[in-house]
C-alpha cells in the first residue's frame, strides 16, 4: 500500500472526516469494517429469534403489538447494516452464507433462551440498553454509511429500551410472583449483557487499531463501565438486585466497582457453544430455505418488469 495514501487517509480520519465507499482506504480498514458491520447485521437478525419466541404469548394485545413492531425494527436494522457492508464490496449472499456456515460471528447474547415473559422486559432494558451504549458512539464511526445507519438505529433502540424497562416496571410493581419473575430475568441476563461489550481491553485484539482508525470511538471496558453505572440505579428504582455481590459505588473513580465476568463462559459462547446456539442457526437456515420461493418469485418479477420496460 502506498504510504502517502495511508498517511492522507489517517489524517482524514484524525480530522473526524467520514470515509465514503469510493474513497481510498487500507485493506485492513475495509476488512475490519466488513467483519464488524456484518457481525452487527447478523446480531440484529438472529436477535429477532429470542423475542419472536414470545410474540404469540405476549400477555395482552397491546404488548403483542409493541413486541411485533420491535422485532420488525430489528429486521430493518439488519437490512440497513447489510447494505452498509455491501458498500465495501461484499455481497449479501456471501455474508449470509458465512452466518449459516458458522464462519461469521454474531453477538453472544442471542445464544441464551427466553424462558419467561419477564425475559422480554429484561432484553429490552438490558440488551437493548447495552446495544445503545455501544451504538451511540458508532454514530461517529469513521465510515460514513455505517455512521448514518446508526442514527436511525439508535432512535429505534431507545424506544426498545423503554418498552423493556416499562415491562420491568409493571412486573416489579405487580404480584410477588411477578416480581420474582423480574428478578429471575435480571439474574439470568445481567452477566450475558456485560459480555456484549466484548473481551477486556487488554485481551481485545482489534481495539487498538479500531480506535486509531475511529471505527470504534470507545473501548470495550469504557462502554461496559458506563453501562453498569447507568443501569445499577435503574435496578434500584425497580427494587431489584443486580446479581453481583462485588457491585458497589467507588467515590474515588466516580463509578461502580463490579465483579469479573466469567470469561470462560464468554469464549465458549463465542466459539458457538451457547445454550441455544444450534437452535438459532438452524432457525436461520430453515428460514432461508423455506423462503427460497419468495426470492425466486421476486427475481422473476423483477426480470419480467425489466424486460417489459426494455421492450
Ligand atoms: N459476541 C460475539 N463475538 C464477540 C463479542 C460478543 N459479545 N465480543 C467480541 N466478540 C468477538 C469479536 O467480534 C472479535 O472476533 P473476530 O476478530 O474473530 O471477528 C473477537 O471477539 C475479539 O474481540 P474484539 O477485538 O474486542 O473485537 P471488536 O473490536 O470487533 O469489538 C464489539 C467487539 C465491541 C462487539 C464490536 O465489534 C462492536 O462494537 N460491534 C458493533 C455492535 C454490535 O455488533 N452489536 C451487536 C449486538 S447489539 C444488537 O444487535 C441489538
Amino acid at each position: 500500500e502506498d504510504p502517502a495514501l495511508l498517511e492522507a487517509f489517517e489524517a482524514r480520519v484524525a480530522a473526524d472526516e467520514f470515509i465514503e465507499p469510493k474513497d481510498w482506504m487500507p485493506e485492513a480498514y475495509r476488512k475490519t469494517l466488513v467483519r464488524q458491520i456484518s457481525q452487527h447485521a447478523h446480531s440484529e437478525i438472529v436477535g429477532m429469534l429470542p423475542e419472536g419466541n414470545w410474540i404469540t404469548r405476549a400477555p395482552s394485545l397491546r404488548r403483542k403489538a409493541i413486541l411485533l413492531a420491535k422485532v420488525q425494527d430489528e429486521a430493518g436494522h439488519g437490512l440497513y447494516l447489510y447494505c452498509a457492508a455491501e458498500t465495501l464490496g461484499t455481497s449479501r449472499e456471501e455474508m449470509i452464507e458465512a452466518l449459516h456456515s458458522g464462519k461469521a460471528k454474531y453477538s453472544t447474547i442471542f445464544n441464551y433462551p427466553t424462558l419467561t415473559w419477564a425475559d422480554i422486559g429484561a432484553i429490552g432494558w438490558l440488551v437493548d440498553g447495552a446495544a445503545i451504549m455501544n451504538q451511540v458512539p458508532l454514530q461517529r464511526t469513521s465510515y460514513g454509511p455505517y455512521a448514518r445507519a446508526m442514527v436511525r438505529v439508535c432512535k429505534e433502540e431507545s424506544f426498545h429500551q423503554r418498552q423493556g424497562y416499562e415491562i420491568m416496571i409493571a412486573l416489579a410493581n405487580g404480584t410477588a410472583a411477578q416480581k420474582r419473575m423480574a428478578q429471575d430475568a435480571l439474574n439470568r441476563w445481567w452477566w450475558p449483557s456485560l459480555m456484549m461489550f466484548g473481551p477486556p481491553d487488554d485481551n481485545s485484539p482489534n481495539t487498538e487499531r479500531s480506535m486509531r482508525w475511529r471505527i470504534k470511538r470507545e473501548t470495550n471496558d469504557e462502554l461496559r463501565q458506563k453501562f453498569v453505572d447507568i443501569t445499577k440505579p435503574q435496578a434500584d428504582f425497580l427494587g431489584l438486585t443486580v446479581p453481583d455481590p462485588e457491585l458497589k459505588w467507588n467515590d474515588e473513580k466516580g463509578g461502580h466497582d463490579f465483579g469479573e465476568v466469567d470469561w470462560d463462559e464468554f469464549y465458549a459462547v463465542v466459539r458457538g457453544e451457547g445454550p441455544v446456539a444450534k437452535e438459532r442457526i438452524t432457525a436461520r437456515r430453515e428460514a432461508w430455505e423455506n423462503n427460497t420461493w419468495v426470492r425466486e418469485a421476486a427475481a422473476a418479477h423483477a426480470a419480467k418488469k425489466q424486460a417489459r420496460e426494455a421492450a
